[in-house]
């Protein structure tokens, strides 16, 4: 049975008794506190822990999932695997244990011809919480389990949360023996291996608060409703229905291993340490496919460094199995083949996300080229210093800075007889890691608070009546300070307002929010952010600037018109932007990111080079004539898939959901899923002025515009510099460009005149400065201060000079001189004063010492620098004492 079939087979099962369906949630969850989907449940939390009400009361999914907490674990056992799918049942509030039960034990053991899944009962074992006597005695009854495969365990395996405060409940999980190959008797108490894992059945019942570890954390009480949460592992389900060992040889997976075995020649099964990289690959390519299509794009923070760490990883592997060249273009294809019939959107994706996929690998490769140099360099510096050893620093900054890898350092180190400094390598990586729990756990507090609105919530959602008024009448429905529900806030204080409807925009979908004021009977506030702390609420956080506001009051919430009419006109210019983009790219710039506030738009997309100036003018011009031509601005409500059949651009990630708000420009021509406001028609807008346009990142450019007044205003600048220019150079405008070309080159040519009159003159003073010679312990010994001088390289070609004209007998020339406020200091020798062990580098070094500097270079001549010139005769005073000590 293949792993698409057996998704099919469970959410046609958990249909027909009575779940809703729902499609998998992005693998970037949309919960600012966690990173990636790491459950089924994340995407449910709000409703798990009732903030938000659930729309409905059982729910059945395939999640995709992602963990990468074991990464290292990766291919070393059969279980861990960074991406896997979690198909899980839902209950918010409807049936409880006995359901859950009985649902996990009909489908598991139904044979296969009636839509179940086949499993054999004898085969079946399950543990329950320790103290869950209930949920034992369940068992017995609806499963006929005998007591001995029921087995008690602690908070450590039987209490399920996310690891950060929210919901959390004892659970009971089911597993199948594998038979006595694979360990010892006794049940998963005894043997977790030979008893495998498939499903879990968590009883959501309390409200954690403080989560310090899996077995500590705090119950702040218990949930309003108590609910079902199930997930049972794909993967291991496929594996026991394809008679194969582990993850990595089943049929979503497998194919990328046998790519990987043909690319390299090694054969899967020969040795274990190639079978382990085998696996990594497998796993690696798996997961980084899926987080581009979910839209993450390899960087050095985040989600994307994680992408970029799997994928180097990736990289790793395969060099370690003997390939060297690119690989990225073989193994993505076989695991796009491999998971298309479960995630066609992968096909339709493909051109994108493997454009930055073999990206990011070229660009590695590169790096691994790069950081060799970096480390070859580092390895012979330590040799001369005579270490044996490469400092945990170096080998941390090769990590850090070049992404390039421990063990490959290790092994190059290894190659040039060199060991590296591990242990303080690790502290460096721990001290890296400490910085990023800590964050972590800053953010961990921003989740407990949640629940503290709840209450509001459960009131109905706050409705947005901004869209075609900008003032409204309401009521205040709750006031926060500090996190907490409070009556009242009072004049100075700052507060967070909820209300029953709203003429305010909060921030979401790249435009910022709303500027304004709440007025009251005797009260003013004024709204310094508004944002959706939770699905449906607005929350309006003011300061009180008059008065008293108090719960119940009512309250009109006004839009700073002008600020809201130059936001409007962004946003509508951000789509426009958008649209002349793809006229001009293609349909493979795809949005990565923007923002626009009054005046100005930010737009990130896919792409991986600069674009040329007359590209750049294209999509200027395009947009503007879209504004010129005065188009039509339509808003339509339709369900999600209407959009897509529309063919509206949507988001990576779009959350699912009845209805989306459809916003077309010009009719089809720009049609995006967005809930901003804009302009009726694209006149308003006025004018697109792009400023900007830069990297971020190897494989995403970034285009700036300003607009409406801000775009006239930057105009405006631009026009009087130009004229001031013109006015100044007594040119024309059309001839400023030659007139200033010309200027510069005449510049250049004054500047060598000037360099070869000054090397004239400095020639000219040679036989002066070297008739300053004085006879030193038996050599001839300049020492001469050239004062304001332009360069350093001016003091050494006198030097030279001096040094020549006084001719073979042993000489030493000491020359300083002063350059922005600096003084300098060069040196030379010749072969009969180095006879007599004068070295120029560490005369320097004495003399740069005097002055407050540092220096150094070779025998025959070396120059340094300092910080005081009022130092120098002092400075040539050492030079001669040194000479004199011979
Ligand atoms: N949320 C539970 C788990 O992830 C089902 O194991």
């Amino acid at each position: 049975m293949n792993t698409a079939e057996i998704a099919q087979r469970y959410l046609t099962y958990f249909e027909k008794n009575g779940h809703t369906i729902v499609p998998s949630a992005s693998l970037v969850s949309n919960d600012p506190t966690v990173m990636f989907t790491i459950a089924g449940m994340v995407p449910f939390v709000p409703y798990l822990t009732g903030v938000v009400p659930a729309p409905y009361s059982r729910v059945a999914d395939v999640q995709k999932c992602i963990r990468t907490n074991d990464i290292e674990e990766v291919g070393k056992t059969a279980r861990h695997g960074t991406f896997f799918q979690m198909l899980g049942n839902w209950s918010f509030g409807d049936y409880f244990k006995e359901g859950a039960i009985s649902y996990a034990w009909e489908l598991l053991t139904s044979s296969e011809a009636d839509g179940g899944l086949g499993f054999a009962e004898r085969d079946i074992w399950v543990t329950v919480y320790e103290t869950d006597d209930e949920a034992a005695a369940l068992w017995q009854k609806i499963a006929g389990l005998p007591a001995e495969r029921i087995q008690r365990m602690g908070k450590e395996d039987n209490y399920w949360h996310t690891g950060q405060p929210g919901p959390g409940g004892p659970c009971s999980e089911i597993y199948i023996d594998r038979g006595a190959a694979y360990g010892p008797d006794g049940g998963p108490i005894v043997d977790d291996n030979r008893f495998t894992e498939i499903w879990n059945l968590v009883f959501m019942q309390e409200l954690l608060s403080d989560v310090r570890s899996k077995t500590d954390f705090d119950i702040a009480g218990p949930l309003p409703k108590k609910n079902i949460d199930t997930g049972m592992g794909l993967e291991r389900v496929a594996m026991f229905k394809q008679g194969v060992d582990n993850m990595y040889e089943t049929d979503q997976v497998r194919p990328v291993l046998d790519r990987a075995m043909e690319l390299s020649g090694r054969r899967y099964g020969a040795v274990n340490e190639d079978d382990v990289r085998f696996r990594v690959i497998a796993d690696h390519v798996r997961s980084s496919l899926m987080l581009l299509s979910d839209g993450v794009r390899p960087s050095n923070e985040g989600r994307g460094y994680i992408l970029r760490r799997l994928m180097r990883r990736t990289v790793r592997a395969m060099r370690l199995l003997g390939v060297e060249g690119a690989s990225f273009p073989e193994l993505f294809s076989a695991s796009r083949d491999a998971m298309k019939a479960s995630y066609p959107e992968l096909e339709t994706n493909w051109s994108q996300l493997s454009t930055a996929a073999f990206a990011e690998e070229e660009t590695f490769l590169r790096t691994l080229s790069q950081g060799s140099t970096i480390l070859d360099l580092a390895l012979q510096e330590t040799k001369t210093a005579g270490e044996r050893r490469l400092s945990g620093n170096e080998a941390f900054l090769l990590h850090d800075t070049y992404g390039f890898p421990i063990d490959l350092t290790v092994e190059v180190a290894e190659e040039a007889g060199l060991s590296v400094d591990r242990s303080a390598f690790d502290t460096l990586m721990q001290e890296q890691r400490d910085r990023a729990k800590a964050d972590a756990r800053s953010r961990k507090r921003q989740l407990a608070d949640l629940s503290v609105y709840r209450d509001l919530r459960a009131q109905g959602e706050t409705s947005f009546v901004g869209y075609d008024e900008l003032q409204t009448t309401t009521r205040v429905l709750g006031i926060l300070v500090d996190g907490h529900s409070v009556v009242k806030a009072i004049a100075g204080q700052t507060a967070e307002v909820i209300v029953a409807e709203t003429t305010l925009y909060a921030e979401s979908g790249g435009q910022v929010a709303d500027k304004g004021t709440i007025v009251g009977n005797g009260f003013q506030l004024e709204v310094i952010d508004v944002q959706k702390p939770v699905a449906g609420l607005i929350s309006h956080t003011v300061r009180v600037v008059e008065g008293e506001v108090a719960v119940d009051d009512e309250a009109t919430t006004v839009v700073d018109g002008a600020n809201r009419h130059a936001a409007r006109q962004a946003h509508s210019a951000t789509h426009l932007v958008h649209a002349a983009l793809r006229d001009t790219l293609g349909s493979d710039a795809t949005q990565a990111g923007s923002l626009n506030r009054a005046g100005y738009l930010r737009f990130d997309f896919a792409w991986g080079q600069a674009l040329s100036s007359d590209t750049r003018s294209e999509i200027e011009e395009i947009a503007n004539r879209a504004v010129d031509d005065a188009l039509e601005v339509t808003t339509r409500v339709v369900t999600l898939d209407e959009a897509k059949d529309a063919g509206a651009m949507a988001l990576f990630g779009e959350k699912y959901g009845d209805v989306v708000r459809m916003v077309d420009i010009g009719g089809p021509w720009s049609r995006e899923l967005c809930a901003g406001t804009h302009v009726a028609t694209s006149a308003e807008i006025g004018l697109i002025n792009l400023v900007g346009e830069s990297s971020i990142g190897a494989t995403n450019r970034r285009v700036e515009a300003l607009v409406g007044r801000d775009a006239f205003r930057d105009l405006a600048v631009e026009r009087t510099i130009v004229s001031q220019l013109s006015t100044s150079l007594k040119t024309p405008r059309e001839q400023l460009p030659e007139r200033i070309a010309e200027l510069v080159g005449q510049l250049k040519t004054a500047e060598k005149r000037i360099a070869k009159l000054e090397s004239q003159q400095r020639s000219a003073q040679v036989p002066a400065i070297a008739q300053e010679a004085v006879a030193l312990n038996g050599m001839q010994f300049v020492a001469h201060n050239a004062g304001v001088v332009a360069s350093a390289d001016d003091v050494r070609d006198t030097v030279v000079k001096v040094r020549e004209l006084l001719g073979n007998q042993a000489t030493v020339v000491a020359v300083t001189g002063v350059t922005n406020d600096r003084p300098i200091v060069v040196i030379a020798t010749n072969e009969g004063s180095r006879e007599r062990g004068v070295r120029a580098g560490a005369l320097v070094k004495k003399a740069a010492g005097v002055l407050g500097g540092g220096g150094g270079g070779r025998d025959d001549i070396a120059q340094g620098g300092g910080t005081n010139a009022a130092a120098i005769p002092e400075a040539l005073i050492a030079i001669e004492q040194e000479l004199r000590a011979l």
